[in-house]
């Protein structure tokens, strides 16, 4: 199990929350430096497992590893070393609503690294071009559109550089164009910097342009798993329908 080829392997992962099993006996791998997309339908445990692989959420059953790390045994001070090789995109982008835009992105690589003043301002403005947010960097993100304000979440998320980047529907609520734009940014970073890309999405055409592979979850079960050809001839008929361009 301990193999430095994979980013990220759940194995026999159950999840409930009091009556309700929201993941049953998951197992999975992520290659290093692959792309894997995760599909299903709404409440079927996407962003749960998203939020397990950060150890948000604890499984109930099951083990989980981050590249060499089983973080299901990790005491917390552990944990924190290992949650700084991921960048996470929270599905409402999760911004601190007092602090400017700068600030949001500048906060953790003030908290969690020893990058100077410079070098943080150096890197915050390079990821906001990135992003086509450059310009409004002293706004709130009251001001923010729900667009504009993904495009924050996702800078945040890769303001740090990690190795791993977990995003939580990076491109909902976004106009083609500016979902294509996200899509391109995420896959630089993997071309780039060979990030491991694991990202929910239920927007098919840019998990088909953008994931390696696509999995995907269904009351509770991952029902499918590989590239999205293989998944499109999938036996089962949720999965094809899901990986199928209406
Ligand atoms: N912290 C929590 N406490 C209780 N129930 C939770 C919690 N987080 C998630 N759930 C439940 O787990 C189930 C799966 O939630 P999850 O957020 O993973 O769905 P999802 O697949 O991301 O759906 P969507 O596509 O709508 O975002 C839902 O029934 C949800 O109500
Ligand atoms: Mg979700």
């Amino acid at each position: 199990m301990n193999d430095w080829s994979k980013a990220v392997i759940f194995d026999r992962v159950s999840k409930s929350f009091g009556p309700k099993q929201v993941l049953r006996d998951v197992s999975f791998q992520v290659v290093a430096g692959e792309a894997l997309c995760v599909l299903g339908r709404s409440g079927t445990g996407k962003s749960v497992t998203l939020k397990l692989i950060i150890s948000l959420l604890k499984p109930d059953q099951g083990r989980i590893w981050v590249e060499q790390d089983e973080i299901t045994r990790l005491k917390p001070h552990e944990l924190s070393r290992v949650r700084r090789k991921m960048g996470f995109l929270f599905q409402d982008a999760a911004l601190f609503d007092s602090l400017t835009l700068y600030e949001n992105l500048a906060l953790p690589m003030l908290r969690l690294t020893e990058k100077s003043r410079e070098e943080t301002d150096f890197a915050v403005d390079k990821v906001l071009r990135q992003v086509g947010l450059a310009a409004d960097k002293a706004k709130m993100p009251s001001e923010l559109s729900g667009g504009m304000r993904k495009r924050a979440g996702l800078a945040r998320a890769l303001v740090l550089e990690p190795r791993i980047l977990l995003a939580d529907e990076p491109s909902s609520g976004l106009d083609r164009i500016t979902a294509s734009e996200i899509d391109e940014l995420m896959l630089e970073q993997k071309a780039t910097h060979k990030t491991t890309l694991i990202i929910v999405t239920h927007d098919v055409h840019g998990a088909r342009r953008v994931g390696d592979r696509v999995a995907v979850f269904d009351g509770g079960n991952l029902i499918a798993l590989g590239t999205a050809a293989e998944v499109a001839e999938s036996e089962n008929e949720v999965a094809r329908r899901l990986v199928s361009e209406q």
